[in-house]
């Protein structure tokens, strides 16, 4: 299958898009946080089409994008005061809310469960394709199942050129980090994944909510995170990421000597620095990727996956970061990292 790519400033690009749609067909799409594979929510044969050109496990469910909230109560149930706070304070935007879903939701959307996903996007482009297709649109990240999400067309290119119909091409993801997701189905509310609405900002509006653990650490033996998705292997590159965590000049020391270490060892090695570590390595600044200001951690997070898929480009075998606090935008930031990384995490 040819896989066109059109500018999001195309004219007639949202009515071909919708014609795809329409037709059981494959659009990827951007969104503020990172560029979503869509079908039609309501079709199941063009929902399973999305599974075959990730290579997604059939049981990770898929969240159902709309184009204005009044479209909610099309497919999802019980709609209580604590969706109506979240959806006051953070729709359009970067949240996706859990709700028990309506029959019309086929289980190839939901992967069995009893529950929805819906998230209702800023991005111009995305509403105005959604709202073109008339349709309620289900779409995962537009990445091949296991690889960093994509950020750019040209990432969703790399990965699913040849095995989608469309792309529409509406530049780099503003966020970088895939959506907050809360839970709002069942008495508490819970953070599922996090992402630029962070816990802090949710307490604001929730008074309290739960945390899933495995946010914070490995999903070990039969811990199942509730978002099935993060139960995989997620995120990573081919290179293999190492996180050093401890005080600044120590984790430099211990960065620089595993550095060292690697390249000794015949291997290709990077260090991906925040700009107020660079001049640490003056070096090797060669085989420096600047992932942005630790005090700018909104532009860490949408530089993150692109300089994840840079490792590869550049054909590294390892590369070493700086783990960062895990508080406000940075426990999501480190949530993917941690994925990115294997758990693999050096103490100093
Ligand atoms: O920012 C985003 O959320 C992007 C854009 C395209 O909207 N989408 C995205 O989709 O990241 P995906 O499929 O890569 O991640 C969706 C996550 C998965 O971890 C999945 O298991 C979880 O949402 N999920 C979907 N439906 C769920 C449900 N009913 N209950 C719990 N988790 C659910
Ligand atoms: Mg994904």
């Amino acid at each position: 299958m040819e896989t066109k790519i059109y500018n999001a400033e195309q004219a007639g690009v949202f009515e071909k898009a919708a014609e795809i749609i329409k037709n059981g067909g494959l659009v990827a799409f951007p969104t503020e946080t990172v560029y979503g594979l869509g079908a039609n929510a309501l079709d199941k044969t063009a929902v399973k089409k999305i599974y075959i050109a990730k290579g997604r496990p059939s049981d990770n469910p898929l969240i159902v994008h709309i184009s204005s909230a009044s479209e909610l109560k099309d497919i999802a149930e019980d709609i209580n005061d604590k969706a109506k706070k979240l959806i006051d304070a953070f729709w359009p935007g970067p949240l996706t809310i859990i709700f028990k879903k309506k029959d019309i939701i086929p289980d190839a959307v939901s992967g069995g469960l009893s529950t929805v996903a819906v998230r209702f996007p800023k991005n111009r482009t995305a509403r105005l394709f959604i709202r073109a297709c008339g349709v309620p649109i289900a779409a995962p990240s537009a990445n091949t199942s296991g690889k960093p999400s994509p950020t750019s067309a040209a990432h969703v290119a790399e990965d699913l050129s040849g095995k989608i119909d469309m792309i529409i091409d509406g530049g780099s993801a503003a966020y970088g980090l895939e959506s907050t997701i809360v839970d709002v189905s069942s008495e508490k509310a819970v953070l599922l994944r996090p992402g630029s609405v962070t816990e802090k900002m949710l307490k604001e509006v929730l008074g309290e909510i739960g945390i899933d653990r495995t946010i914070l650490s490995k999903p070990e033996g039969d811990f199942k995170p509730l978002a099935p998705g993060m139960k995989y292997k997620h995120y990573s590159p081919l290179c293999s990421i190492r996180i050093i965590k401890g005080e600044r000049k120590k984790a430099l020391e211990k960065m620089r000597s595993l550095y060292e270490e690697a390249k000794t060892a015949g291997k290709k090695a990077g260090i991906i620095a925040f700009s107020e570590d660079a001049d640490y390595f003056d070096g090797c600044k060669a085989d420096i990727l600047t992932a942005g200001s630790e005090k700018d951690p909104e532009t860490i997070a949408s530089r993150l996956f692109a300089v994840l898929r840079l490792c590869d480009e550049k054909y590294l075998d390892t590369a070493f970061i700086k783990a960062l606090p895990e508080t406000g935008l940075g426990l999501s930031i480190m949530n993917r990292l941690k994925k990115a990384a294997g758990y693999d995490i050096t103490e100093v």
